[in-house]
């Protein structure tokens, strides 16, 4: 939706056509998945699709809030006991309250918004609307906190008024985005460096499986726990182990009677992921494509089989790339349905499309969408 489409919707909704306007991205990512809350490695990039809201302060203590894709209202106060009954006006909230934990003082303020990022698709919707009230207020009511905090904003959102215990990487993409560049983040030190991602013969291409298996969030939380209840069993030995990032196969190995055979594969996962991101920074450096696309492959039979978070959809797409001669495919974000990222050289392109939608409608009944990535510029005043 376009800065006057938003700003007319907002007229409608509050008689008004002065409030400002901000948007912020979804994103992607070509490796590095699930290491985000054990201190790792991610390489996000923001795309091209996101969220777009129209503001305005009302000098009061209310928030009025329009979904206009839903056609639906939420209104809420701005204490820790308003919490609002609809589900997308929560990230609204949380957001609020989070900032006002930080000790920021945030008013009320009528409000508007829209996206084009697919819901539950794994490209973050959730994460572009936290990031799109974080910026906005922080901008609008001067409140002077850093980008990263922000981002923080949004995840400890995610964390107290979704119950999704997630990493920092969504919500970072989501602000420091940059056109045409993926970022490697390291979630351990917040150290971050932008990589220029044009590589020339490829393109990068999300097949969504248009499914979302129930109970993603709980089982997301599990793998978490399973993590940090690996790394806090290989301290006992290794104290200087703070995360699974700080581990070795051989540390992990020690432990192997120790830990459950569920949270032993979560970790071996991890552990391989980390290295595996390191391998692609250095792949990339040397426009070395064809080892990218290889541990993309890895990085989905980790969470297939020892993160298991994929499913037979997912699995089913990637397979049908990998008969198909793609140079890279895995799944992408979170898992349990949403799309995966393909990397695809130009002359095979359109034939994989065409394969893949075949074969996936020819077995599931519906077709996959598919989304071209175009990388993009971050949180932004429109
Ligand atoms: C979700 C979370 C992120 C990250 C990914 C998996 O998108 O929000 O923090 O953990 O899953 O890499």
């Amino acid at each position: 939706m376009t800065k006057e489409q938003i700003l007319k919707i907002y007229q409608e909704k509050f008689g008004n056509d002065t409030p400002e306007v901000y948007a912020s991205p979804g994103r992607v990512n070509l490796i590095g998945e699930h290491t985000d809350y054990n201190g790792s490695f991610v390489f996000p990039g923001a795309i091209d699709k996101g969220m777009i809201a129209a503001i305005r302060l009302n000098g009061t203590d209310k928030v009025h809030a329009y979904a206009a894709d839903l056609d639906e209202s939420s209104e809420f106060g701005l204490t820790e006991g308003d919490l609002p009954k609809e589900g997308w006006a929560k990230y609204i909230f949380g957001v609020c309250r989070e900032i006002i934990k930080r000790g920021g003082e945030v008013t009320g303020f009528d409000t508007v918004f829209a996206g084009d990022v697919p819901l539950g698709a794994g490209m973050s919707s959730s994460a572009a609307l936290e990031s799109t009230y974080a910026y906005a207020l922080n901008d609008m009511l001067r409140l002077g906190i850093d980008k990263f905090e922000l981002a923080r904003v949004g995840q400890s959102t995610e964390h107290n008024y979704v119950g999704v215990k997630c990493g920092i990487m969504d919500q970072f993409a989501s602000l420091f985005g940059k056109k045409g560049h993926l970022i490697r983040l390291d979630t351990k030190t917040m150290e971050y460096e932008y990589f220029p991602f044009n590589p020339q013969g490829y393109k990068l291409v999300l097949l969504d499986t248009v499914v979302k298996h129930e109970l993603a969030s709980s089982a997301y939380n599990k793998r978490r726990e399973s993590c940090e209840h690996a790394a806090a069993t290989i301290a006992k030995r290794h104290p200087e182990v703070k995360f699974l990032r700080d581990a070795t196969m051989d540390m992990l190995k020690e432990v192997k009677g120790e830990i459950s055979e569920e949270d032993y594969m979560r970790a071996e996962y991890v552990i391989e992921e980390t290295q595996r991101v390191r391998d692609v920074s250095d792949a990339l450096e040397r426009g070395d494509y064809k080892t990218v696309g290889k541990k993309m492959y890895e990085t989905h039979h980790g969470m297939s089989k020892l993160y298991e978070v994929s499913c037979e959809e997912l699995d089913f797409l990637n397979d049908v790339a990998k008969e198909h001669g793609v140079t890279g495919s895995r799944v992408m974000g979170g898992g349990f349905g949403g799309c995966t990222i393909n990397l695809v050289k130009d002359e095979l392109y359109d034939s994989f499309i065409t394969d893949a939608k075949r074969k996936y409608n020819e077995k599931y009944g519906h077709l996959p969408k598919v989304y071209d990535v175009v990388i993009s510029d971050g949180a932004r005043k429109l």
